[in-house]
């Protein structure tokens, strides 16, 4: 099977090509990255030499550039090329217009056109807004789509292009919308990454607001394993929550438990002004995958454990980013270099 993936030399995209490969070693992974800022080749030097994997240097906001991998014929495409830090939705909402809405635009039709088998979006559970603290309600696959972000905006928007593409076309198309992930590979501008090598820079952690905002996080090989599962079970219009099996918490508890397993000894959380319009909770049911035989195998201390011992361990692939292009962005949204 020809499986191709979009944005793979991003954080989950990266992980799933290296799980695919790992899993399915008959299959040619493609991997088609506009290598933006949090595209990076660093995340697949090991297999860059497989016979079994072919890279492309595309654009999906360009039509043109996409074309020709189709003409060589896919058999299934996995949609990860997107915009996905909210913060940056903020101050530069056409990037996640031309990448979210209009490459995934460019990509149902070139699947249609040349007959693929089937295309997953990679979605989120921000498109369905978020939920009070107190909020005993879960996301499900029946949640309206309501999102509050201009990043939530361009992912639900995409959505209504798949839903049209499944109706008017009958495209063979699903969805997934995942909760928080963590993990290798994950850009230092999201906040769990951000902490891990802020403490070992010896820099404290910006927390937004009152730190009560509550997420749900998942190990980036649970949402691996799950897209594996909806793609072979899964059925064509249906849409899929993936979400993790841990009690919701929030970020002060989540940076505590960091701030535990790092045991580096100091005063790392900053209170600092909060994100404008920021989401309070987010917490997914998970019940209509889990009928498909899919579970979450890793606990949330373990998804810590694993994800500080590897910021820990690459110290070059995070300081190579947090050097350059990440300050000026940084600096646009708190003002001074976190
Ligand atoms: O729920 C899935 C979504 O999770 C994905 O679709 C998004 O692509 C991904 O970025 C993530 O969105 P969040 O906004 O929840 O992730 P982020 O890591 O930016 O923030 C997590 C929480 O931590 C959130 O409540 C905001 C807070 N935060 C974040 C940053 C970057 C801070 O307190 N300080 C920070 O510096």
């Amino acid at each position: 099977m020809k499986v191709l993936i979009t944005g793979g030399a991003g954080f989950i995209g990266s992980n799933i090509v290296h799980y695919w490969l790992d899993n399915y070693p008959k299959d040619i992974v493609i991997n088609l990255d506009a290598l933006k800022y949090s595209g990076n080749l660093d995340n697949l030097r090991d297999i860059e030499k497989s016979p079994k994997y072919k890279f492309y240097h595309s654009d999906i906001s360009r039509y043109d550039e996409i074309e020709p991998i189709f003409k060589q014929g896919v058999d299934v495409v996995v949609n990860f090329a997107a915009q996905t830090h909210v913060d940056r939705s903020l101050y530069e909402p056409n990037e996640f217009i031309n990448s979210n809405i209009i490459g995934t635009r460019n990509l149902l039709e070139a699947c249609l056109k040349y007959q693929v088998k089937r295309f997953h979006q990679i979605s989120t559970d921000e498109v369905f807004g978020d939920l009070a603290i107190n909020d005993k309600h879960k996301f499900t696959a029946e949640t309206l789509l309501n999102p509050s972000n201009e990043y939530a905006a361009s992912k639900a928007s995409a959505e209504m292009f798949i839903m049209a593409y499944l109706h008017t076309h009958h495209l063979p198309a699903t969805i997934s919308n995942c909760t928080n992930n963590i993990g290798p590979y994950q850009y230092p501008e999201k906040f769990v990454p951000l902490a891990i090598t802020n403490i070992l820079e010896g820099k404290k952690v910006p927390v937004y607001g009152t730190g009560k905002n509550i997420r749900d996080w998942i190990y980036v090989i649970d949402h691996c394993r799950a897209i594996d599962v909806i793609l072979k079970k899964g059925k064509p219009g249906e849409r899929y929550l993936i979400g993790s099996d841990h009690r919701e918490i929030n970020n002060i508890q989540l940076l505590s438990k960091i701030i535990k397993v790092m045991d580096i000894p100091g005063d790392w959380m900053e209170f600092v002004t909060d994100r404008p319009g920021h989401d309070r909770k987010y917490a997914v049911d998970w019940t209509k995958i889990g009928k498909l035989g899919w579970k979450p195998k890793y606990s949330l201390d373990q998804s810590i454990r694993l994800t500080v011992e590897w910021y820990m361990k690459n110290t070059r692939w995070w300081k190579k980013i947090k050097s350059g292009e990440y300050r000026k962005a940084y600096e646009k949204i708190y003002g001074k270099n976190y």
